[in-house]
Parts: structure tokens; C-alpha cells; sequence
């Protein structure tokens, strides 16, 4: 399973991809208006500094206005991806931009027939959104596996993205029921890979390394 980051903001990305872990970005109108700025510059950037696919939303809501957004954005960069929300307009834009061999991220995914068409309309992701269906008692992992065993049984190609990721635990549960990608904020990235005991132990260790080397060297001053 691949990592993306959920967000927009430049000093985290530069920051996460020199861990060499985070293969992807994924914005939406909301992150981008809280990184603020000029929004292409910030996606041209953005673009620059990860290897893999950014996704960028469109705002406007018809198909028309969308596959002309979504050609734009296309072009701003050769790794992004246009994101289009899951509706009838949204699956006209995605199947038209899918044609021109632009690759769409359908977001706003809540349900597996949601996902099922998103795919027959040629997007190359879908996005359920995980923690927004626990958020009113639905099961966001039990969504996400049903999308993946829909695709694996149809053989459908379209990648399946994890959004909405909240907390460590979705991202290893997204990972145990195969979705192919997780994208999370920092916050949630930072969680996952630290671990009290690992802090403590690596204290102790540093902490007997120079327990031993103080003992050695005052050892040495009492031969002398
Ligand atoms: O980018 C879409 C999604 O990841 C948003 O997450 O936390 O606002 O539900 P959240």
C-alpha cells in the first residue's frame, strides 16, 4: 500500500518525502484555502516535489465547467491528477477527461456502487472516505474492502485511495484489507511511526553507552 499525504502545505510534504515514504499528494478545495497563496504555484510545487500523483480538485459542479477545470490542472503538471466528486456530472467529466488519457480521482465516495461506477467511467482512483462514514456510525474499512473485493473480482484497474484517514489504526487497516493507497494529514503520518517504547528504549540505550564510556575513562585516570 502506498502513502499519500492529505494536505496542501508545502514545508510538510518537503519534510515527509525526505523520509522516503510518501508517494503521493492529495489536496481539496478545503486544504488548499487553509495553505492559502496563489493555488497553481502551490500545486506546480507541490508537483515538484513528490514523485508520484497530486490530485487536484475542480470547483465547479457542471460537467462542462469541470472537464474544462480539470484539463487546466492537467496541465499545470505531468503528475497531476484531477479530482472530481462523485456525481452524475462528475462521472460525465471523468469519463470525457478519462478519454483524453487525463487520469480523474473520484472523491466523495461513500458506497460501493458509488465506486463501482466511478471505475466503469474510467477513473483511475476512487476515494472513500473512511473516518467521515465512522463520523455517523457507518464502517469506513468495511467500506474500503468491499471496494477492493468488487475490483478484484470484476478485474477493474481503477485504484482504490483511502481518504479520510484520522488515525493510525486506519491506515493499517486500510493496508490489511488491500487498498493500493492511504493518504493521511502530517499529524496522522507522525503517529505512525512513533511508539513511546521506542523513544524510551532508544534513551536507555544512549544512556548505558555512556555509562559504560564514563566508566572506561575514569578507570584509565585511576591507572595513570
Ligand atoms: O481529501 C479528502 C479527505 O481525505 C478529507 O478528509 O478528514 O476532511 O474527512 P477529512
Amino acid at each position: 500500500m502506498e502513502i499519500f499525504l492529505d494536505t496542501a502545505q508545502v514545508d510538510e510534504i518537503r519534510r515527509a518525502t525526505a523520509w522516503g515514504v510518501v508517494t503521493g499528494v492529495t489536496t481539496n478545495p478545503t486544504l488548499m484555502a487553509r495553505a492559502g497563496g496563489d493555488p497553481e504555484t502551490v500545486l506546480k510545487t507541490i508537483a515538484q516535489l513528490v514523485p508520484g500523483p497530486v490530485s487536484a480538485e475542480v470547483i465547479a459542479t457542471d460537467a462542462e465547467g469541470m472537464v474544462r477545470e480539470g484539463r487546466h490542472l492537467a496541465s499545470l503538471a505531468d503528475n497531476i491528477v484531477v479530482k472530481v466528486p462523485m456525481t452524475p456530472a462528475g462521472l460525465e467529466a471523468t469519463h470525457r477527461l478519462a478519454r483524453e488519457g487525463i487520469r480523474v480521482n473520484v472523491t466523495l465516495v461513500f458506497q460501493p456502487g458509488q465506486a463501482l461506477l466511478a471505475a466503469r467511467a474510467g477513473a483511475t482512483f476512487v476515494s472513500p472516505f473512511v473516518g467521515r462514514l465512522d463520523d455517523v456510525g457507518e464502517d469506513g474499512i468495511g467500506l474500503v474492502e468491499e471496494i477492493v473485493a468488487i475490483f478484484r473480482a470484476q478485474r477493474l484497474s481503477t485504484r482504490v485511495l483511502a481518504a479520510s484517514i484520522r488515525h493510525p489504526r486506519h491506515v493499517i487497516a486500510a493496508a490489511r484489507v488491500g487498498a493500493d493507497i492511504a493518504t493521511m494529514p502530517m499529524a496522522v503520518l507522525e503517529q505512525l511511526m512513533r511508539h513511546p517504547l521506542t523513544d524510551a528504549g532508544l534513551a536507555r540505550f544512549l544512556a548505558d553507552w555512556e555509562a559504560a564510556r564514563k566508566g572506561e575513562t575514569e578507570a584509565a585516570a585511576a591507572r595513570r
